[in-house]
């Protein structure tokens, strides 16, 4: 089903949908202007209609066209685009990202990922294009061709192998509310990293209404997870961090170093493989908190259904 990035682009004018590989995760891609287009996003994803799309662009120049970006947010795109950063400001070219994209918010998410296949396909397009990540709705996002593929495929009338994504992990989003930095979603760019550049960022997490995306369960598996798990049931599969139980069957190893980007990179790819495998329940050892530990423990939390 491997496409090539020119049948991409052909795909995204047309208004079909495309399955566009990142450094973060597979996205379900399409032209941000065309509401059609992203309605047809909405229904592959079973997704509810008040969740925003990111749109990606190739860098700062694309992003400023769309969005009003402040100066401390132009200096963190500065330092991390491309890469996992998506910073939210008021819209300037609504036409560009459609209402419906934003779920008509006066405000747009933007991002440039790295991926190089990511970027051949924004360069060629020329314009925005929004891309949820590439699960149905309420299941963890793809972090491999063939998970994107089983996951929204059928929507789609191009798909492009970029191979394993190489983070693992959603961008993290980054708001503006009332002249404050907000973290809206912890990801692969972390809190610390944002500080070194801007100085302190508000503290809570925008959850509810000002980061609409943010249901409760949303990355979750079908079996039940349990986290904080240091002597797993017979039963489980166990995703470890760290040291793993000796010679136990059904278990995934993390990091066996205890690398926190090892653990994510592998994070969504393992909680499919434990949910595929015969183990009755999925048991998680306990991550650190520290720099990336922050967005792996929340998208935990959102699997095992504890926030909201
Ligand atoms: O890494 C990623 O960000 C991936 C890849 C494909 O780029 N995309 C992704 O998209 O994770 P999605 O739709 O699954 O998550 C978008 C997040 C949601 O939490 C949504 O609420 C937030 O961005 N968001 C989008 N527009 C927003 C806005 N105007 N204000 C606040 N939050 C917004
Ligand atoms: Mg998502």
């Amino acid at each position: 089903m491997g496409a090539d990035v020119e049948q991409a682009v052909s795909a995204l004018l047309r208004g079909e949908l495309v399955i566009l590989p990142t450094e973060t995760v597979y996205g379900l891609a399409c032209d941000a202007g065309a509401a059609r287009a992203v309605a047809r996003v909405f229904e592959a994803k079973g997704r509810p209609q008040f969740n925003p799309l990111i749109a990606h662009v190739t860098g700062i120049q694309a992003a400023l066209a769309i969005a009003d970006l402040d100066a401390r947010c132009r200096k963190l795109a500065e330092a991390f685009w491309p890469g996992p950063l998506t910073l939210v400001g008021p819209i300037k070219d609504a036409s560009a990202v459609c209402d419906l994209a934003r779920e008509g918010l006066d405000t747009v998410a933007v991002r440039a990922p790295a991926h190089p296949v990511a970027q051949a396909v924004l360069a060629a397009f020329g314009r925005p294009v929004a891309a949820p990540s590439a699960n149905r709705s309420g299941r963890p996002s793809p972090t491999t061709f063939a998970d994107a593929i089983e996951e929204t495929g059928d929507f789609a009338a191009a798909a492009l192998d970029g191979g394993p994504c190489r983070v693992g992990l959603e961008s993290t989003v980054l708001g503006q509310a009332g002249g404050e930095l907000v973290l809206l979603r912890p990801g692969a760019v972390t809190r610390q990293a944002i500080e070194q550049i801007v100085g302190p960022i508000a503290a809570g997490l925008g959850e509810g209404r000002s980061s609409p995306g943010r249901l409760a369960r949303h990355y979750a598996p079908s079996k039940p997870l349990r986290l904080q798990v240091t002597d797993p049931s017979p039963r489980a599969a166990y995703l470890a961090f760290g040291a793993a139980p000796a010679g136990r069957p059904l278990t995934f190893e993390l990091s066996p170093s205890g690398d926190l980007a090892e653990a994510a990179a592998n994070l969504f790819a393992f909680l499919r493989a434990a949910d595929r495998s015969e183990g009755s329940v999925i048991e998680v050892a306990p991550i650190p908190e520290a720099g990336l530990g922050e967005a792996i423990n929340d998208r935990l939390q959102r699997a095992a259904g504890r926030v909201g």
